[in-house]
């Protein structure tokens, strides 16, 4: 963000921080009778973080009352300045105009969470004693809700657990779902601490045209690809909360508290919910929240509600965990932290996500080599020049280059990653020899995740799934 806006706030509560503080200075200016000139100033700074408060909350400050999680714009409209050129960024939908994908600098303002700035990576590095994963060093997770918080805690030899999710709307898993969970193993091992994943076979059989049969079938299914991302069995309860919802108690008394504190007034603002969506829809909110709160899974923390939840997802899934933040306080729990990933890019470009259900625009974990090399050699959009000399004369363009983009998803030499980014810019690299190395790095990734999905059988998959302690105590 920009310095003109706040002096530099990241978040809405910083800016309300800074507002409270410049009042209070305010009023001991004018307590002590200091030099007009003096209180002018500071009334003058006063206003002007006014301002940019209701620029970034859409809310007018009010002293005592510090800006709700919920007072994002929303993006419904056209943009409050007129411009129609803002990103599509909900659950439901990505998309954007823009070739280089959706601008992520901008959704942190909207949103109000806080950059993954070079500070943070670092100290996530210097607090786990590992260097950091490439997606935290490429900024591919690139926003976060009170991580510091998490990691000052940690520090203290306060443990804290990791929570996220997958809605199994089919069988066919692409690379781009992989990204939550690689990166959450990754957090796993470094950590060391408990994991639980929800498959919300629920919210698909509400929102799509798929039988509770399939939709428990697919979560089924989708475990075994989740699994052969590495996790450890004594680490990691995996759930379905067609399942697991009927099994605890305590799970089901956390969504009942939940859905009692927030109205559908609030749900319509956060999701947009209109009077025709059926109302399984409109309280299935309150279930993505409920793993949120520790106590909802009493056999792993023996009942206490007190640890922290830190939640790794892409940006599109923040709408639950902001109005799960807002009520947390209100039922006595601690908020979620959350760590937030950009979009994984379709094949054709970046200005939406890759989606399941057109085979052309992903690559799948049941791909084979030949379907891989087709797929990104017809497919992925290419950001070099029509010909040849073109290309040697002017270079190509890695900003919208889709093989590069995954490149910097999964080659994991920062240097090589550069060296290719230099090379394909100054026309040295041609597409097709780009596009050669994304396919060698994809090869062996998806046959050696092939490979350990075999391994899988339905008696590991029920081991993760079944409720019971795990290798840690609270
Ligand atoms: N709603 C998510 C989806 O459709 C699934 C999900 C549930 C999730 N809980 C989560 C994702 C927590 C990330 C974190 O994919």
């Amino acid at each position: 963000m920009t310095d003109c806006q706040g002096e530099g706030a990241k978040s809405p509560m910083e800016l309300y921080e800074k507002l409270t503080a410049k009042g209070d200075e305010v009023r001991v200016l004018k307590t002590a009778k200091a030099e007009k000139a003096e209180i002018d100033a500071a009334v003058q700074l006063l206003l002007k973080l006014k301002i940019d408060y209701k620029q970034m909350t859409g809310q007018d400050y009010k002293a005592g009352c510090p800006p709700s999680e919920n007072s994002v714009a929303p993006n419904n409209g056209p943009a409050a300045d007129g411009a129609d050129d803002e990103d599509t960024v909900d659950p439901w939908n990505v998309s954007t105009n823009n070739a280089k994908g959706v601008d992520y600098d901008k959704l942190i303002v909207r949103f109000g969470s806080s950059k993954i700035d070079k500070e943070l990576v670092d100290r996530i590095e210097k607090v786990s004693g590992q260097k950091s994963h490439r997606f935290l060093r490429r900024g591919i997770f690139f926003s976060h809700r009170d991580m510091n918080q998490v990691l000052d805690a940690y520090e203290k030899q306060k443990s804290f657990y990791l929570y996220t999710g997958r809605g199994p709307s089919s069988e066919a898993m692409h690379v781009g779902h992989l990204i939550p969970f690689i990166f959450t193993k990754w957090l796993q091992d470094v950590f060391d601490i408990p994991l639980v994943i929800q498959l919300t076979d629920d919210e698909k059989y509400l929102w799509k045209d798929l039988s509770l049969e399939d939709c428990h079938r697919f979560a089924v299914e989708n475990a075994k690809d989740i699994i052969a991302c590495g996790f450890d069995v004594n680490k990691t309860f995996i759930f379905s909360d067609l399942e697991y919802m009927g099994a605890s108690p305590e799970f089901y008394r956390n969504v009942v508290k939940i859905q009692k504190h927030v109205t559908f007034n609030q749900v319509k603002g956060i999701f947009g919910f209109t009077d025709s969506d059926c109302i399984g829809k409109i309280s299935f909110p309150a279930i993505q929240a409920a793993p949120s709160f520790s106590n909802s899974f009493p056999q792993i923390f023996k009942g206490r509600k007190d640890i922290q939840c830190l939640i790794p997802c892409a940006i599109d899934q923040d709408p639950y965990f902001r109005m799960t933040r807002d009520v947390a306080p209100r039922i006595g729990y601690p908020k979620p932290a959350l760590l937030h990933s950009t979009f994984f890019p379709a094949l054709q470009g970046a200005q939406t996500k890759m989606s399941a259900s057109d085979a052309n625009s992903s690559i799948f974990l049941t791909d084979t080599p030949k379907q891989i090399k087709n797929k990104v050699n017809k497919h992925a959009f290419s950001g070099g020049k029509d010909t040849v000399e073109e290309h040697r004369m002017y270079g190509g363009n890695p900003d919208v280059d889709v093989a590069f983009m995954y490149l910097t998803f999964f080659l994991e030499d920062d240097e090589q990653l550069e060296k290719i980014r230099q090379d394909y810019a100054s026309g040295a690299l041609l597409t097709g020899e780009l596009k050669k190395l994304l396919i060698e790095t994809l090869q062996p990734m998806i046959e050696q995740h092939q490979e350990r999905r075999k391994q899988v059988t339905d008696e590991t998959v029920k081991q993760f799934m079944t409720p019971r302690p795990l290798n840690f105590n609270f």
